[in-house]
């Protein structure tokens, strides 16, 4: 039998965060989580976008726990403010799910200098989670759930040139971002069992779900994501999965079952032999430290 929410425990007195929790995926697994009982922060850069999903989700359940709390994950000041805030407020953390995204956008830096994909996608949320793990360590059965996708697979890290300063390819980019993500979710995991600690590291990708992540593609292509892709509430189950799934163990990676990992309900699944490179993992992990200045305590 494929898992479903209804598998899932009540939350009741669980604490989750989801990063671009407005729309799309993020939001669909928000209201899930809101619905089994899970108090859940909605971290998004838009104020008002979040005050509005929030309503929503009260709309559908009225007695749920919802927060709204600032995060542009392109800029380390606003990351690391996000934490010092959070951290002011709480002293535990159930669940992590770093979910916020982009795709294929024009060519530009961030304020701090990265690649617009390489700065939102993955090092915004390495340092997150970097802020945020003494907190997940220090709560019984805490989890990190990191968003790759099959574009895992179209490009490698560009260690010579992590912001594509010559010759940017704006698939190869979000290739390589979602491969680092991949990769950050594995070593994490492996740092993690080997400091003893009882937190879970996993990855989730949702297949081909039709959302906003598909603005800035070509006209022709648009139509490929609301073709083949499943409805969000759907893309979003392999992140629920891995969040809350009983027989989930660290470095498990969850995603649709059918049409090659593109829909369907949500098991672990394979990746590619990049993704499981551990000594590349190993050099990213420290390009990342030495990229954003944060050492990364697990
Ligand atoms: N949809 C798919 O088929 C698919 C496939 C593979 C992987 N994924 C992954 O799934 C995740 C969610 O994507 P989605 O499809 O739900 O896309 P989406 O509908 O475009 O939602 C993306 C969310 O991320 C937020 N976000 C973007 N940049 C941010 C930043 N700098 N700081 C904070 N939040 C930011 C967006 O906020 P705004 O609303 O303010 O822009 C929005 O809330 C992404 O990591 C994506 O790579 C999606």
């Amino acid at each position: 039998m494929p898992w479903t929410i209804n598998d899932a425990k009540n939350q009741s007195g669980r604490l989750a965060i989801v990063t671009g929790a407005n729309i799309g995926l993020g939001f669909d697994t928000a209201l899930a989580l809101a619905g089994k009982g899970c108090a859940v922060i909605l971290a998004c850069r838009s104020a008002d976008k979040a005050k509005a999903a929030r309503q929503q989700i009260l709309a559908a359940h009225p007695k749920a726990t919802v927060e709204c709390m600032t995060l542009d994950l392109s800029s380390l000041k606003s990351v690391r403010a996000f934490a010092m805030a959070f951290k002011k407020k709480h002293k535990t953390l159930d669940l992590l799910i770093n979910n916020a995204g982009i795709m294929m956008p024009p060519y530009s830096l961030s304020e701090d200098g990265f690649e617009s994909q390489l700065a939102a996608n993955y090092l915004g949320h390495f340092v997150l989670t970097a802020e945020l793990l003494p907190l997940l360590n220090a709560t019984s059965g805490a989890r990190v759930v990191s968003l790759s996708s099959l574009a895992h697979r179209w490009g490698g890290i560009r260690f010579d040139d992590p912001n594509f300063t010559q010759g940017y390819n704006k698939r190869s980019a979000y290739g390589q971002s979602k491969l680092a993500c991949l990769m950050f979710a594995y070593e994490l995991d492996r740092r993690l069992r080997a400091a003893g600690s009882t937190t879970l590291s996993v990855a989730a990708h949702p297949g081909v779900a039709a959302t906003n992540l598909a603005q800035h593609f070509p006209k022709a292509l648009g139509v490929f994501f609301p073709l083949v892709g499943q409805s969000t509430a759907m893309g979003a189950m392999p992140t629920l999965y891995a969040a809350l799934g009983d027989d989930i163990e660290g470095g498990d990676y969850c995603g649709p079952r059918s049409l090659q990992q593109m829909r369907g309900d949500p098991v672990k699944v394979g990746s590619n032999r990049a993704s499981r490179n551990v000594s590349d993992a190993k050099k990213l992990w420290a390009l990342s430290e030495q990229l954003t200045g944060t050492t990364f305590v697990v």
